[in-house]
C-alpha cells in the first residue's frame, strides 16, 4: 500500500508507543542480532492499534513474515492498520466495523498464510483451525495466548481432548496478569468511561461485576478517583477479598437498584439481564470490560426496548420510564469506545515482551511441548521484570548465598 494520510497518521501513533515499551525495544534488538523466527509465519488475531504494531515490527525483526488480523470488530484503528500493510512482509486483514462474516473472512485469510506459530487475545484463530480450517493444523508449531476467556477456551477444548497443538498461556504469568489485567484493565476502562461520557467518578456509585484480576485494578483505581464502589462476585473467596479490601459487596440485584455506572469483568455470560435493567436508576450506564460483549444482556436491550438515540460510544435505551445507557455496544470499552485506545503503552511493553519471547520459546522448543496448554516458562517471566526494572534504573535487593540456602533448606527451626 502506498503512503498517504492514513498511513501517516498511524505511523505517527507507532512511532509514539515504541517510544515508551524500552522492554520490547530491547527484545527487538536481541531478535535483530538472532532471527529466532527467520523464515517462519507468525499469524496473529489481536486488537489492532499501535502497541500491538509495535510487536508486529518486532517479531518482524525476528525475521518472520506476520499475517495480522482484529480480535474484535470494534477495536481496530484503520490507520494503524494502513501503516501496518505499508511494511514489507507484513499484511494486515482487520477494519473497524467489520460484520461477523467480514471478521471470520479476515480470521480465514490470516490462516491461509498456514502460520508456524499463532498469537491470539480470545481464541479465535485456534478455533477455527481446530473446526472450520483443519486444514490450517498442518505445520503448526504452537499457539500464544493474551486473555484469561481465551484461556478458559483452551483449557475446556484441552479438557474435551480437543486441542491439537500446544499453546502458552501467556495472560496467565504473573508478568501479565498483575500489570495488564490488574493496572492496563483499571486504567483504560475508567479512562475510555470518562473520555466518552465527559462524566464524573467522584462521589458517584460504581458497580464492578467480578474481584478476578480485572475487576480488582477497575474498583481499586474508581475508589481512589472517589467513586463509591459496590462489588457483585460468585465465587466467596473472591467477595471476601472485596468485603476486606472494603467495598461493598452484594449480589447483582441489589447492586442494580443503587447503582449509576456498572462495569462488567467477569469473561462470564449474562451477569446484567433482564432481571436487573427495570430496577435501576434513571441514567444508569453499562460498560463491559470482559472480552465478549456477553456480559450485559445487550440483545435484550435491543429487541425488548427502544433505542432513543445514539452518540458516539453510547447507545441510549428506555426501559420503562428510564432511560438507560451502554457503552460501544456492549464490547470491550476501553477498546471499542470511539476513542478507546486500550491499556497504557507501558503495561502493553511487558505483555507484548511476553508475547514476542513466547514465540521465539515456541520456534526453539514447541516442537518437544506435548498439546495442551503450557506455562510461560519462569525464566521469561522473571527476564520480563528483570527489563522493566532495568529500564527505569531501579535496582533491587540480590539473594546471598546463606539466604538462598535458608529458603531452600528445612533443618533450620526457632
Ligand atoms: P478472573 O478469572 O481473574 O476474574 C473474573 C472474576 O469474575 C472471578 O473472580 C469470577 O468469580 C467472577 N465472576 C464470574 N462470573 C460472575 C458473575 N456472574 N457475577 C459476578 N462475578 C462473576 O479474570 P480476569 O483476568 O479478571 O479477566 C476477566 C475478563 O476480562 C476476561 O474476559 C478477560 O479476557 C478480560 N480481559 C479484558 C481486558 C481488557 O482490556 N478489557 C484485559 C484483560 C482481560
Amino acid at each position: 500500500m502506498k503512503e498517504n494520510e492514513l498511513t501517516g497518521s498511524g505511523d505517527r501513533k507507532i512511532a509514539w508507543a515504541r517510544q515508551y515499551m524500552p522492554v520490547l525495544m530491547s527484545i527487538r534488538k536481541e531478535f535483530e542480532r538472532e532471527h529466532p523466527l527467520l523464515g517462519m509465519v507468525v499469524g496473529m488475531a489481536l486488537h489492532v492499534e499501535a502497541k500491538t504494531a509495535v510487536l508486529v515490527e518486532t517479531l518482524r525483526a525476528a525475521g518472520a513474515e506476520v499475517h495480522i488480523t482484529g480480535c474484535n470488530p470494534l477495536s481496530t484503528q484503520d490507520d494503524v492498520a494502513a501503516a501496518l500493510n505499508t511494511r514489507e512482509g507484513i499484511a494486515c486483514y482487520a477494519k473497524r466495523g467489520a460484520s461477523v462474516q467480514e471478521y471470520y473472512a479476515a480470521i480465514d485469510r490470516v490462516l491461509d498464510a498456514k502460520p508456524a506459530i499463532t498469537i491470539d487475545d480470545g481464541m479465535d484463530l485456534i478455533q477455527r483451525m481446530h473446526t472450520a480450517r483443519r486444514d490450517a493444523l498442518d505445520g503448526v508449531i504452537g499457539g500464544c495466548e493474551e486473555t484469561t476467556t481465551g484461556i478458559h477456551r483452551l483449557r475446556s477444548m484441552a479438557a474435551d481432548g480437543r486441542l491439537e497443538i500446544p499453546v502458552i498461556a501467556v495472560n496467565d504469568t504473573p508478568m501479565k496478569r498483575y500489570f495488564d489485567n490488574v493496572h492496563g484493565t483499571g486504567e483504560s476502562t475508567l479512562t475510555a468511561i470518562m473520555t466518552t461520557t465527559n462524566l464524573l467518578l467522584a462521589g458517584r456509585r460504581l458497580v464492578v461485576a467480578g474481584y478476578g484480576f480485572c475487576g480488582r485494578g477497575v474498583a481499586r483505581k474508581a475508589r481512589a478517583l472517589g467513586a463509591r464502589v459496590t462489588v457483585t462476585e460468585v465465587d466467596p473467596r473472591r467477595a471476601l477479598e472485596a468485603h476486606m479490601d472494603g467495598f461493598e459487596v452484594m449480589p447483582m440485584e441489589e447492586a442494580a437498584v443503587h447503582g449509576e455506572i456498572f462495569i462488567t469483568t467477569t469473561g462470564n455470560r449474562d451477569v446484567i439481564t433482564a432481571r436487573h435493567f427495570p430496577l435501576m436508576k434513571d441514567g444508569a450506564l453499562l460498560a463491559n470490560a470482559g472480552h465478549f460483549n456477553v456480559e450485559i444482556d445487550v440483545k435484550w436491550l435491543q429487541t425488548h426496548t427502544k433505542l432513543i438515540e445514539e452518540r458516539d460510544g453510547i447507545s441510549t435505551f428506555r426501559v420503562g420510564d428510564r432511560l438507560i445507557h451502554l457503552l460501544a455496544e456492549g464490547r470491550l470499552v476501553n477498546l471499542a469506545t470511539p476513542k478507546g485506545m486500550g491499556h497504557p503503552i507501558e503495561v502493553m511493553d511487558l505483555s507484548f515482551a511476553l508475547q514476542g519471547l513466547s514465540a521465539s520459546y515456541l520456534a526453539r522448543h514447541g516442537g518437544a511441548l506435548s498439546p495442551g496448554v503450557h506455562d510461560v516458562p519462569s525464566e521469561i517471566d522473571e527476564r520480563v521484570a528483570q527489563l522493566k526494572l532495568a529500564s527505569m534504573g531501579l535496582e533491587i535487593d540480590r539473594l546471598t548465598e546463606a539466604q538462598r540456602a535458608y529458603l531452600s533448606g528445612w533443618e533450620t527451626g526457632t
